[in-house]
């Protein structure tokens, strides 16, 4: 039986961490508008992330660095129109939160103007103070370590995360302070298989992946990437959806059975 048989519940930071002690998948998917939020909350998506992977899907930029945190309020008001049952997820834009004063200023024009009910931010232990204050002014946080899009120029390219020992044993750590400091969640992105599943079961917050592993409490992938539509070639880690289908909805639909299932990520979804 789902957390959500009594329907149609909204989303809340328990009901994700009810799902996480379930065993149940966690489904995520982004969106930039209330069209498509509409078709996602409606296909079951559990949790809608206005990510600022807008700024090369939707803007049409090589990065997600030129995104401002006004462009970011415009998408999510639009998404959050859109949503009846889902969580709204919005990213915090680059260099939008290096203070505790900016972060709490911008995170709660997120959780005001726009419905936000939980704000994501990229970066390890170094975060840890502004995750924690945000919790204590009740903003829920999702962290987000392994390959952080907004560190591209630093880290030399999109590559995966944690192949080193060292690297590896970082990230735990990191991902055990995040989730001291307040974290509710703990997104990982391009990480290889072992280390996300060490994660996942080390973290009492539920884990959500993307090129990670099917062994993540939950999953996320980039809208236009399952449509087909993205801009260059869709990311070893993603599935075209709409090719299998043939309709929005189908594809949104059988992602969302897909992660329910645990048919997707597959081997090929993975790094090791
Ligand atoms: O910006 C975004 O869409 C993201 C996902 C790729 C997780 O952060």
């Amino acid at each position: 039986m789902s957390v959500h048989s009594e329907q149609q519940h909204k989303v809340t930071v328990r009901s994700l961490q009810a799902q996480k002690q379930a065993g149940e998948k966690i489904v995520c998917l982004t969106a930039y508008d209330a069209s498509f939020a509409q078709v996602l909350d409606k296909a079951g998506v559990d949790v809608v992330l206005v990510g600022d992977s807008l700024g090369m899907v939707v803007q049409g930029n090589e990065t997600t660095l030129p995104v401002t945190v006004s462009d970011m309020l415009y998408h999510s008001k639009a998404v959050s129109r859109g949503l009846s049952r889902a969580m709204l997820m919005v990213d915090m834009p680059y260099l939008s939160y290096t203070s505790v004063p900016q972060a709490l200023e911008n995170a709660g024009r997120f959780m005001k103007q726009a419905g936000a009910q939980m704000v994501k931010l990229e970066g390890g232990a170094e975060q840890a103070e502004i995750v924690s204050r945000l919790a204590q002014h009740g903003i829920p946080v999702c962290a987000h370590l392994g390959l952080q899009p907004q560190r591209v120029h630093k880290l030399g390219g999109y590559r995966v995360q944690g192949r080193e020992r060292d690297a590896a044993d970082a990230m735990l750590e990191q991902a055990q302070q995040l989730e001291q400091a307040g974290a509710d969640v703990m997104l990982l992105e391009c990480v290889p298989e072992e280390l996300a599943n060490n994660i996942t079961q080390a973290l009492g917050i539920p884990v959500i992946g993307i090129g990670a592993s099917a062994g993540c409490d939950g999953q996320i992938l980039v809208l236009y990437d399952i449509l087909g539509i993205s801009m260059g070639r869709i990311p070893k880690f993603s599935r075209d959806f709409m090719a299998e289908t043939g309709s929005i909805e189908a594809a949104v639909k059988s992602y969302v059975d897909a992660v329910k299932t645990g048919q997707f990520p597959g081997n090929e979804h993975v790094f090791s």
